[in-house]
C-alpha cells in the first residue's frame, strides 16, 4: 500500500525527521559510533532490536535517513546498504534459496547482469533474461520455481521505460516479488509502488547523493519483505557508514530541486541532439519519437537526467567526441550536480558478454551523458563544439 502525505518536493526536505524531537539540533546528528553503551544488562537485552545496539545492525542516523527515503516512496520501510550493489546482491540472497529462479529483463546494470549471470548459478539460482519490453515473453518464462522478477526503469544505458503496471499484474498473478532498479527516476519522477511494485532499488551513490561523493544503496518495500532483508544485511555485513547516511540525508533534502532541472536540461540537450546531423539515434524517455514516450509521460513526472546517443561514425569518433568535451568530465556514474560522459562499453556495460550488448543495443558508438545542473546553454554548446571531431556520414538524425 502507498501512503502519500504531501507532495515529493515536500517530503524529500520534511520526511524521515523525528517531529517529536524538540529543543535539539534542526539537522540530523551523524552518530559516528561503532557500538552503543548501555547501563546494564536488561537494558542491553532491549537494545538488541533497536538502531542504537551496535552500527552493523543499525544507527540512529541511518533510521533518519531510511524512513525519509521510504515516505518518499511511498511505502513501509528502507534499508540502506554501503553500495547500489550490496543492495542488490542483499536482497537477491534474502529472498532466494537454491533452486528458485528469476525472470530478470535483459536491459538491467551490467553489475546486475554479472551477479545473476555469474554468481547465483554458483548458488543454485538460475535467470532466464527477457526483452525488457516483450511482456509476454516474461509470463512464458515464469516456471513453478520462479520467485523474482526484475526490473529496470528507464533502463541503463538505452533508456527504454517499463510498463510498471503490466510487470506488476504478471507478478501478482504468478505470486512473484516484483523487484525495480529504479535508479535513473527517482522517486520526484517515478513511485513504483504506485503501480504495485513490491522493491525499490536504488544506487543512491547517483541521484539522492547527488554529488558523486558516496557511494551507497537502498532498498525499499513491504515491511515483511525489508524485515528479511535488514536480517541478511546484518550477516553479509554490507552496512553504510553512518558519516555516509548523513550526507545521503542532507542530498535528499535538495533532490527535488536538483531532479527537475536535470529533467529540463536533459531534455533541451536531448532535442538538441536528435536535430543534429552527426547524430544518429538519441534515447531519452521524453523527447519526440522515444517508442515509449506516452507511457513514460504517463508513469514518469520527469525523463530523468541521463540520456544516450549514438554519433554517426565509428568507435573511434565516440571515443575522441567524448573526449573533446569541456563541461561533460569523462567519468562514469551519474546523478550529479556535474555533467558527466561515458562510453557505456567501457564503462558500465564493459563486465557483460558482447552479445548481451549487442541484444540491448549497446553499441561502441553509444556515449551517455548525465546532465548535470549547469546552464543548459553552455552544455549544448560544449556538445557542438565536440561534435565537430565526428566524421558524420548522414545528414539527419533519428529518435528513439
Ligand atoms: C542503474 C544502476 N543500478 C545499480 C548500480 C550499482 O550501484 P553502485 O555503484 O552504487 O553499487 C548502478 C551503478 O552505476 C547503476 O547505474
Amino acid at each position: 500500500m502507498t501512503k502519500h502525505k504531501h507532495h515529493p518536493e515536500t517530503e524529500a526536505v520534511r520526511a524521515g525527521t523525528d517531529l517529536h524531537k524538540k529543543n535539539g539540533p534542526l539537522a540530523t546528528p551523524i552518530y559516528q559510533t561503532a557500538t552503543f553503551e548501555v547501563t546494564d544488562s536488561d537494558q542491553q537485552l532491549r537494545a538488541t532490536s533497536t538502531d542504537m545496539f551496535y552500527t552493523r545492525y543499525g544507527n540512529p542516523t541511518h533510521t533518519v535517513a531510511e524512513k525519509a527515503i521510504a515516505e518518499l516512496e511511498g511505502v513501509d520501510a528502507a534499508l540502506l546498504f554501503a553500495s547500489g550493489m550490496g543492495a542488490i546482491t542483499t536482497s537477491i540472497l534474502a529472498l532466494l534459496k537454491s533452486g528458485d529462479h528469476i525472470v530478470a529483463q535483459r536491459d538491467i546494470y551490467g553489475g546486475a547482469t554479472k551477479f545473476f549471470s555469474q554468481w547465483l548459478p554458483k548458488l543454485g539460482i538460475e535467470t532466464t533474461f527477457v526483452d525488457t519490453t516483450q511482456y509476454d515473453q516474461h509470463a512464458r518464462a515464469i516456471r513453478p520455481n520462479t520467485r523474482l522478477l526484475y526490473l529496470e526503469s528507464p533502463t541503463n544505458p538505452i533508456l527504454r521505460v517499463v510498463d510498471l503496471r503490466q510487470v506488476a499484474a504478471i507478478a501478482k498473478q504468478h505470486n512473484l516479488i516484483s523487484f525495480i532498479d529504479s535508479t535513473f527516476a527517482t522517486p520526484i519522477n517515478q513511485r513504483p509502488a504506485d503501480f504495485g511494485i513490491d522493491l525499490i532499488m536504488h544506487s543512491g551513490t547517483k541521484y539522492f547523493a547527488g554529488h558523486a561523493d558516496l557511494i551507497c544503496g537502498i532498498v525499499a518495500g513491504r515491511e515483511d519483505l525489508i524485515r528479511k532483508i535488514h536480517e541478511t544485511r546484518t550477516t553479509l555485513g554490507g552496512v553504510m557508514d553512518p558519516h555516509a547516511a548523513w550526507l545521503l540525508l542532507r542530498g535528499t533534502k535538495t533532490l527535488a530541486v536538483r531532479v527537475q532541472r536535470q529533467n529540463d536540461n536533459a531534455l533541451r540537450v536531448a532535442q538538441f541532439l536528435a536535430q543534429h546531423a552527426k547524430v544518429r539515434g538519441v534515447h531519452y524517455p521524453f523527447v519526440e519519437g522515444h517508442p515509449q514516450r506516452a507511457l513514460a509521460m504517463e508513469q514518469m513526472h520527469g525523463g530523468g537526467g541521463v540520456l544516450s546517443f549514438e554519433v554517426d561514425g565509428t568507435g573511434e569518433d565516440a571515443k575522441r567526441m567524448s573526449e573533446a568535451l569541456h563541461l561533460f568530465t569523462l567519468a562514469p556514474s551519474l546523478g550529479g550536480v556535474d555533467s558527466l560522459v561515458s562510453l557505456p562499453v567501457l564503462t558500465s556495460h564493459a563486465m557483460i558478454s558482447a552479445e548481451h550488448r549487442q541484444k540491448m543495443g549497446v553499441t561502441e558508438q553509444l556515449i551517455r551523458l548525465s546532465v548535470g545542473i549547469e546552464n543548459a546553454d553552455d552544455l549544448i554548446a560544449d556538445l557542438e563544439q565536440a561534435l565537430t571531431v565526428v566524421a558524420g556520414t548522414r545528414q539527419h538524425a533519428q529518435v528513439g
